[in-house]
């Protein structure tokens, strides 16, 4: 029996890429391992957004090359080695492969070859590559990830995605609704819907509307979400479904990425200021309970101070209960390298550390707020800290509970009796796990 160890980097379409490559790999005799020395092949499953994602890549494969005995193959996957290919074999010796997100279906040949001593980058985009046949490997969990939709046709200026993973294709519905009626016998209640701009996903004369209605009706699933929409994708019929779907959970994650209308036209975003609100508008006035999270990026070329405080108001305004900050990070290839006026690294970070200080204290008091409540959670597993039990809403606020192991995997009603300011502590609301446990 040969040891896979696999290390994820990014975003959840990799985490549910790496569960593929586990598929790929079972497939040809290859059982997981979480001990890099115990491995017969590693590889590195990376991300391409940002500089400081790369470069700590290659920090960590200079970590993991002491486990290259003879035999052994180091690999490099996922965006940064889609972007890089034959220039990141010769820039680090030790890695036998790099192959990109298109590539993975190869692992067992271009594996067998690196062990014969070849070195080779394998980063051909294939548009028809959905993986319909492999069945990824999944931990056992009462949640997952699912993705619908592989690319991204939208070509915002900061960004490199569409530069790794190709063009927007969509799976087939039925091929979704399957593989979510296999989970469900697996025990999963829970799913994640991935795509770049999920909701802009169609397939024949069906869209992500109908999607979610399909998904959503499947028995057994008390939970549909998620990841990243695109606020021009959010169709009337798209905030239906999401509505009028019980099991659609009243959580969106809507990058903004800036609050100034100007900006936003440099970034290619395809909407201003006016038209994000009035998206996150027609979003509440549908789903009042909804919770919004987002992504920001600061110091993007040119943002004045002016318009940076736009962003910085715009969390106010729009009441954010959550966001993914970032410095922005020049990347190669895309629209905005050409754009004059740099900000400096140190105005970056003054900006982004005023920032996230504003969505800690919006999102603080929106979490105060909830205390005393009574809200349906699902237990996730033991906290990573303490003896306590993870526990998540609908709205995606993670509460901390204490109980017995039996309660992972199941749906309890709790109080919310405090919060961090970000997570918060609850207890069930009846006593004895036969009230408590619904689902
Ligand atoms: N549509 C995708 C976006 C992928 S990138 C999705 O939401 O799944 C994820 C986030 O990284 C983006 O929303 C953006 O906020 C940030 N990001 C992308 N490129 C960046 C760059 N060059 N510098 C800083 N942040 C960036
Ligand atoms: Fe990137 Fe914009 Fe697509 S952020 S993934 S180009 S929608």
């Amino acid at each position: 029996m040969k040891h896979l160890y696999v290390e994820t980097y990014g975003c959840q379409m990799n985490v549910a890429d790496s569960e593929l490559m586990f598929g790929i790999l079972a497939e040809v005799g290859y059982s997981p391992t979480e001990d890099p020395g115990a491995a017969d092949v590693l590889l590195v499953n990376t991300c391409a957004v940002r500089d400081n994602a790369e470069q700590r890549v290659i920090g960590r494969l200079g970590e993991l090359k002491r486990y290259k005995r003879p035999g052994v193959v180091l690999g490099t996957v996922g965006c940064m080695a889609q972007r890089l290919g034959q220039q990141l074999l010769d820039q680090v010796p030790y890695v036998d492969l790099v192959i990109g997100p298109d590539g993975y279906r190869a692992l067992p040949e271009l594996i067998e070859r690196a062990e014969g001593g070849d070195r080779m980058a394998e980063v051909e985009f294939k548009a028809w590559e959905h993986y319909e046949d492999v069945q990824p490997q999944r931990p056992t969990s009462c949640k997952a990830f699912v993705t619908i939709q592989r690319g991204c046709d939208y070509r915002c200026t900061f960004c490199i995605v569409p530069m790794t993973r190709g063009r927007e294709r969509s799976r087939r519905l039925l091929d979704v609704v399957a593989e979510v009626e296999a989970l469900v016998e697996g025990g999963v209640s829970e799913v994640t819907l991935l795509g770049q701009t999920v909701n802009s996903y169609h397939d024949d004369g069906s869209d992500f509307a109908d999607l979610l209605r399909e998904v959503g009706h499947i028995p057994g699933i008390h939970r549909v979400r998620f990841t990243s929409p695109h606020p021009n994708d959010f169709s009337d019929a798209v905030i239906e479904a999401m509505a009028s779907v019980a099991t659609v959970c009243e959580h969106v994650h809507l990058p903004v990425q800036s609050g100034s209308s100007r900006v936003l036209k440099l970034m290619g975003r395809r909407y201003d200021r006016n038209g994000y609100i009035d998206c996150v508008d027609r979003l509440r006035r549908a789903i009042p309970e909804l919770a919004i999270s987002t992504d920001i990026i600061v110091g993007f070329p040119g943002e004045t101070d002016e318009e940076f405080l736009e962003t910085d108001n715009l969390v106010r305004e729009v009441g954010f209960d959550d966001a993914f900050t970032f410095k922005y990070s020049q990347r190669k290839g895309t629209g905005a390298v050409r754009l004059k006026h740099q900000v400096p690294e140190a105005v970056k970070g003054e900006r982004l550390e005023r920032i996230i200080g504003t969505v800690r204290e919006v999102a603080c008091i929106k979490n105060i707020g909830m205390i005393g409540a009574s809200v349906e959670v699902l237990v996730e597993g033991v906290a990573r800290r303490g003896e306590l039990l993870q526990s998540r809403t609908r709205s995606n606020k993670v509460v901390l509970i204490d109980g017995p192991a039996e309660w992972i995997g199941t749906y309890l009603t709790v109080r919310l009796t405090g919060t961090t300011g970000a997570t918060f502590t609850g207890v069930p609301t009846s006593t004895g796990k036969e009230l408590a446990i619904v689902g």
